[in-house]
């Protein structure tokens, strides 16, 4: 049932994007350019092209690598095509961070990837902290229009000093406007990239209750087409090299109308949670939070529990007799 919607979702977003199908112009960098490993040791492999990495997890270690430089906004992209069958478990990060340098204030702008049993698809999660706001989650996570096992695919993280745009394959799928009340919980500080594997059973998938299963390992997954395209931040004098010579015009600088179209069509066939409509764990939503009351039906629809009105009992037992979880992945 569920893949037959899929297919149909599929066949949707092919019609967009005839016209903006476009791979980014921007070069791609050989791996040793721009990163450098970061842990696991052999469980991460450059490819002989010197472009495509592979990061595996198995039994003993997960792996990593990191961007030689700290960015202050660029844009920043990868090609990744995530580990098949049983991945429950599993998270495939691609993110940035200054956590290393920032204990208590860090920064983060996050892409994450969660596993899944045989059979159930990868979910991804976007997620932003500033300045140490750990205690406010502001994850958003969703389906996808494709399988990213069976290929590759692009995801783009463009950060600005008002914005945060997160991409797949150049649909943009989140905006994350600075408003004058995320005040410092907006990323303000340098960050360097990130790409992991790891072993999260504790929490990714059903919330821990499918573990990872090392039967099943090495899980394996490629990172190709590297983008680091931002403000290279002196460490010594501090100062932002901004690499906006040749392919400035390449750089996206917000969503265009055509853009938004997309991006509300995704969130409105595969977004499956919001930070904004959790009644669980926010009474009142974050100030930045522009709450849409279409999308709060369908995700109360979807998930009576998390984005109901507090009478759990009797929100559940309503719904669950409409299908409701059917109806929030068909369109
Ligand atoms: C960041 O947090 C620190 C305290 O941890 C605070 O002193 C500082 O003003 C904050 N910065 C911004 C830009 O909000
Ligand atoms: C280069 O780009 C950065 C951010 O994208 C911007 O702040 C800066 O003004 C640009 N510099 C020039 C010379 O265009």
């Amino acid at each position: 049932m569920e893949r037959v919607h899929m297919g149909l979702l599929f066949l949707f977003f092919s019609m967009f994007s005839v016209m903006a199908s476009c791979r980014n112009f921007l070069p791609s960098i050989p791996f040793d350019e721009g990163y450098t490993p970061l842990f696991g040791d052999n469980n991460l492999a450059i490819h002989r092209d010197g472009k495509t990495v592979h990061l595996s997890l198995d039994e003993r270690t997960g792996s990593g690598f990191v961007s030689h430089d700290l960015y202050l906004h660029g844009y920043f992209s990868a090609s990744i095509k995530l580990p098949a069958d049983y991945t429950a478990g599993v998270v495939v990060a691609f993110y940035m961070s200054n956590g290393d340098m920032f204990q208590k204030n860090h920064d983060e702008i996050d892409f994450e990837f969660l596993g899944n049993i045989r059979g159930k698809d990868w979910r991804i999660q976007t997620n932003v902290y500033g300045n140490g706001s750990t205690n406010i989650g502001r994850e958003e996570r969703y389906g996808l229009w494709f399988d990213p096992a069976e290929d590759f695919h692009q995801y783009s993280i463009l950060w600005t000093d008002s914005q945060i745009i997160f991409y797949v394959d150049n649909v943009p799928i989140r905006e994350v406007k600075r408003t004058e009340s995320m005040g410092g919980e907006f990323p303000s500080k340098p960050m360097t990239l990130y790409a992991t594997i790891w072993d999260a059973s504790d929490w990714a998938t059903n919330g821990g209750k499918y573990r990872v299963n090392y039967k099943y390992a090495p899980y394996v997954a490629e990172f190709s087409d590297l983008v680091l395209h931002g403000c290279a931040v002196d460490p010594i004098e501090h100062v932002a090299n901004c690499d906006n010579a040749s392919s400035s015009k390449a750089v996206p600088s917000g969503v265009t109308p055509v853009q938004r179209i997309k991006m509300d069509n995704f969130r409105k066939k595969l977004m499956t949670y919001s930070y904004c409509y959790d009644k669980i764990r926010y009474k009142a939503p974050p100030s930045e939070c522009v709450i849409n009351p279409r999308e709060a039906e369908r995700l109360r629809r979807y998930d009576p529990v998390t984005f109901g009105n507090g009478r759990r009992h009797h929100g559940k037992h309503n719904n669950h007799g409409r299908g409701s979880k059917t109806e929030a992945v068909s369109f």
